[in-house]
């Protein structure tokens, strides 16, 4: 987001329309298994961390309306990732300011001294957003406030002394401070997102910062704004060897237009972060339109040994207007990452979390067969917009140009995603979906995601939701993400081939259970 002010100004002429309660979760294009807000604007996942068997999230929260404004953080917590337990709201602006997206972790030692009772201390590193400075046209608005809380993440306190780190760069953009502990050296890592680059600060006890490092000045995409960094180490699937993986939103710049989280795989010795040198292009984590702003949750035990993670299932091009009333905006589905070393570099693999597994209900399969033009997939115990397929193909004919799994309605209304085979791309295509008169950005054109796998074998798996659509291709070597608000829901799904045919391996499809009562 660019001029958080001028969006300000926006939010308050449209909140006071907003007053609409609930209706229990289900408005049309709500979300029946992915996490979203009862009512009200939604944006970041924040302060992701697990404690005594609960997964935490808090997000950017405008309790006041339905589009974007004085930022809160909400708060949920849950035992799987998938069924979830709204709790009040974690952080209220106040005279410092707005409360902008950050990261939340156990202090295990006590290392802040704000512990009590003998448990560790939960602290949660925010930005500080000052509109008074914003609008009198200051550069040192954004700065880094500190919370705590002693009692499971159900209340917190800001620290009496904030800001734990001040801006004194000249940059105005100056945000989301994602913090781990690093273990070689024994101190605390901020990585802060600086407009066009990230800056590392290390601190003994979280309230004392020193500058470490630049990155990224000069690396990567720079279509637009930095925003919401993460960064930590993974092991590589292939080799064992640990490196480090930097996620880094960007707003506009992505690879389809608008919000996007590219990557970078490298080593971070305590002090400076360094790409590898097998890295040669931007990576991006999801080539859909609608994934940004996600992090990984942060103290999931070892034994568990998962790297976990959340984003944010819009975009800012359209955010604000999607055609959803009483709340807006959901989260992605959890997804658990893993790191791959290919012939082409490093690449992040990431695919849904086992738990949503869970929501499985009535299953349709079909034998192995070749299709020719379609395969009808209907079924009469599975609603299309609220189920989940996986489907494994074999290119067995070399005049297939295209294959495609098509969800349509009786209003002829369609949407399409699949594997452009003489482009070698997967592609989601919503331009056919519904109505799209609240933005000339959302259905602006096919968008697609060059395939990595050489394999004659390809695997489709696909989430769809009220207003989503999540494929995880490969595996989950590709990604991609997309809103969709058809007129009225999809209630047909077919897989079709253009050219010649495919070879089907298998196919089956799942019902999902709703996850609200
Ligand atoms: C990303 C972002 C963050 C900021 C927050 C404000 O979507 O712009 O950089 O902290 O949203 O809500």
């Amino acid at each position: 987001m660019r001029s958080f002010f001028f969006l300000y100004c926006f939010v308050t002429i449209t909140i006071v329309s907003v007053t609409a309660q609930s209706t229990g979760y289900k408005e049309q294009y709500r979300p029946q298994y992915h996490f979203s807000p009862a009512q009200h604007w939604m944006n970041d996942p924040n302060g992701m961390f697990f404690y005594k068997g609960e997964y935490h999230l808090f997000y950017q929260y405008y309790p006041g309306g339905n589009t974007w404004g004085p930022m809160h953080w909400g708060h949920a917590v849950s035992k799987d990732m998938v069924y979830w337990a709204h709790l009040p709201i974690a952080l209220y602006p106040d005279s410092l300011g707005y409360i902008f997206s950050g990261s939340a972790f156990v202090d295990w030692n006590n290392t802040s001294g704000l512990g009590a009772n003998k448990q560790p201390p939960l602290i949660a590193l925010f930005t500080y957003h000052n509109m008074a400075g914003e609008k009198a046209g200051h550069t040192d608005f954004q700065y880094q406030g500190l919370a705590y809380s002693n009692d499971k993440g159900r209340s917190w306190k800001k620290y009496d002394q904030n800001p734990v780190l001040p801006n004194t760069t000249g940059i105005k953009d100056f945000r989301d401070p994602k913090v781990i502990w690093h273990s070689a050296t024994k101190q605390w890592i901020m990585t802060l997102a600086v407009k066009d680059h990230v800056e590392f600060w290390s601190s003994p006890n979280l309230l004392q910062w020193n500058y470490l490092s630049s990155f990224g000045n000069e690396v990567g995409a720079h279509g637009g704004v930095w925003e919401c960094p993460d960064l930590f180490p993974m092991k590589v699937k292939e080799t064992g060897a640990e490196k480090w993986v930097l996620l880094q939103s960007i707003n506009p710049g992505g690879p389809n237009g608008g919000s996007a989280t590219q990557y970078f795989v490298g080593d971070f010795d305590g002090k400076t972060f360094s790409v590898d040198a097998l890295f040669k292009k931007t990576l991006w984590l999801d080539d859909g339109r609608d994934n940004y702003a996600g992090v990984t949750w942060s103290d999931v035990p070892a034994t568990d040994g998962r790297r976990l993670f959340l984003g944010w299932m819009s975009n800012w091009d359209y955010a604000q207007v999607v055609p959803t009333t009483v709340w807006r905006s959901a989260m992605t589905l959890p997804r658990a990452l893993t790191l791959h070393k290919t012939k082409n570099g490093y690449q992040l693999q990431m695919n849904p979390v086992a738990e949503v597994k869970k929501l499985r209900g009535s299953t349709v399969k079909f034998l192995p067969t070749v299709i020719k033009k379609k395969l009808v997939l209907t079924n009469s115990s599975i609603p299309v917009q609220q189920s989940e397929w996986i489907f494994e193909l074999e290119l067995t004919d070399a005049s297939t140009t295209n294959i495609g799994i098509v969800l349509s309605n009786s209003l002829n209304e369609k949407y399409t995603t699949g594997y452009n085979i003489k482009e070698n791309v997967f592609f989601s295509n919503r331009m056919q979906e519904g109505k799209h008169s609240f933005s000339d950005k959302f259905a602006a054109g096919v968008h697609t995601a060059p395939r990595i796998s050489t394999s004659k074998r390809i695997k489709l798996h696909l989430f769809i939701d009220a207003s989503s659509v999540e494929l995880f291709a490969d595996d989950g070597m590709v990604c991609m993400t997309d809103l969709i608000f058809p007129t009225k829901p999809f209630e047909q799904i077919q897989l079709i081939t253009e050219g010649g045919g495919v070879k089907l391996l298998s196919a089956k499809g799942f019902a999902l259970k709703r996850i609200w009562n």
